[in-house]
């Protein structure tokens, strides 16, 4: 049976993962080690209980005692690590938590991972260690050409100079002391539980309320979208078969500006609900995001050669598909807005 250390799985992709791995693999063993932040909830994990395969433990991921303690009690196969503080404009006005949990976790996840799998100068066997990290870390695009594995970083935000920076501990732990690892470097997903901080969410979840949708700047930043099943696919796909010590882009050329995605929650929601105010009236062109990246393209050809993978769900598919989820759950929507939420949109949104 393998056995995995997954972090920060009660957040978006996270969550989406756990049910990804349970309904993949019939033989595994997934402990999720979340520290259950604002961006974490445990009814996204609701789907897998009572289910023996998942076990939950709420924690810190730069907490030394609590994972070598996990490493000890599971002697893990492989290490997952998703956790983090993952929202760009929090970044821009709170950056230090950035580099506790994405540079100081991380590299406390691979101290650990290094600990228990290095015994008397010899790896362990059939052991990995991948990091989740994000196309963000490439910079910005102009109109032509894309993100490959190649591209050198370039981040521009705090949280995407956190998600480098500890994309380059993979690396150091990799080449200094030999600790087998992949990074997958993703672009924006959509879908089920993800946070309405985030730009589909939001809209929606404003959208249906009647309230104004605040588009950054002109609206022609362009997002590459790819819906989470196909991002949980590949990274299991990678920590499955990916080669020792290399990075994977994952994508699936789906370029959109932001207007195109508010102008399309807008078109499906007026039809589905027939509901009239509901239409482009509410969008409100407001000011943009400070060192907002104007484009993300990502080049999936390394990861679909060597591996095989590809995107199953087109835009036009998901994009309905995460609609009708929203619709289907206003519960989850009122519960994680309810409480902290309308102070951060206050204070996020007001000088805008
Ligand atoms: P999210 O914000 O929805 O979830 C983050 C999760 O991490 C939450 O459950 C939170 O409680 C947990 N967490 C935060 N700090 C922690 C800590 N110190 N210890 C343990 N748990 C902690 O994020 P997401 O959108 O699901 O992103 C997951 C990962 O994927 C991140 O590493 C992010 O950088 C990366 N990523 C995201 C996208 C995207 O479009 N959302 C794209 C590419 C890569
Ligand atoms: O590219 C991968 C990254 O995608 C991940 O690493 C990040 O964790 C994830 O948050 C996401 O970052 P973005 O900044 O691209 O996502 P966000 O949903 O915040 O914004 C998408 C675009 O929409 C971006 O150009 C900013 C714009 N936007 C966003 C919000 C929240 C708006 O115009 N209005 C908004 O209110």
């Amino acid at each position: 049976m393998k056995k995995y250390l997954i972090t920060g799985c009660a957040g978006f992709i996270g969550s989406n993962f756990v049910y990804y791995m349970l309904n993949k693999h019939e033989d595994i063993q997934l402990v999720n080690l979340d520290k259950l932040t604002y961006a974490g909830n445990l009814e996204n994990l609701k789907g897998a209980e009572g289910d023996a395969r998942h076990i939950f433990v709420q924690g810190d991921i730069c907490d030394r005692e609590l994972v070598q303690g996990l490493f000890a009690e599971y002697d893990f196969d492989c290490v997952i690590n998703f956790a983090a503080e993952s929202h760009v404009d929090r970044s821009i006005t709170n950056p230090e938590i950035f580099v506790a949990t994405n540079v100081m976790g991380t590299v406390n996840l691979l101290q650990c991972a290094k600990d228990a799998w290095l015994q008397n100068g010899q790896w362990a066997p059939g052991k990995k260690y991948l990091q989740v990290s994000t196309d963000e870390v490439y910079g910005s695009l102009g109109a032509e050409g894309y993100f490959t594995e190649a591209t050198p970083l370039c981040p521009h935000s705090p949280y995407s100079s956190s998600k480098a920076s500890a994309d380059f501990f993979v690396m150091a732990y990799h080449d200094t002391y030999g600790l087998p690892v992949n990074i997958t470097r993703c672009s924006n997903n959509y879908g089920p539980y993800q946070f309405p901080e985030k730009l589909i969410p939001l809209m929606i979840n404003n959208a249906k309320q009647h309230k104004s949708l605040p588009v950054y700047g002109d609206g022609m930043n362009v997002r590459d979208w790819l819906y989470v099943e196909d991002h949980c696919k590949a990274i299991d796909m990678v920590a499955e078969a990916g080669r020792d010590g290399e990075v994977y882009n994952v994508g699936g050329h789906n370029e959109r500006p932001n207007i195109f995605i508010v102008e399309t929650i807008l078109a499906q929601l007026h039809e589905r609900l027939a509901d009239e105010a509901i239409g482009e009236n509410l969008i409100r062109h407001v000011a943009d995001r400070l060192g907002h990246d104007r484009r993300y393209g990502i080049d999936p050809a390394k990861i679909r050669r060597e591996l095989g993978w590809y995107p199953e769900t087109s835009f036009e598919v998901g994009i309905v598909k995460t609609i009708d989820w929203y619709l289907a759950h206003e519960d989850w929507m009122e519960n994680v807005t309810s409480g902290n939420y309308q102070k951060y949109y206050d204070e996020m949104y007001k000088n805008k």
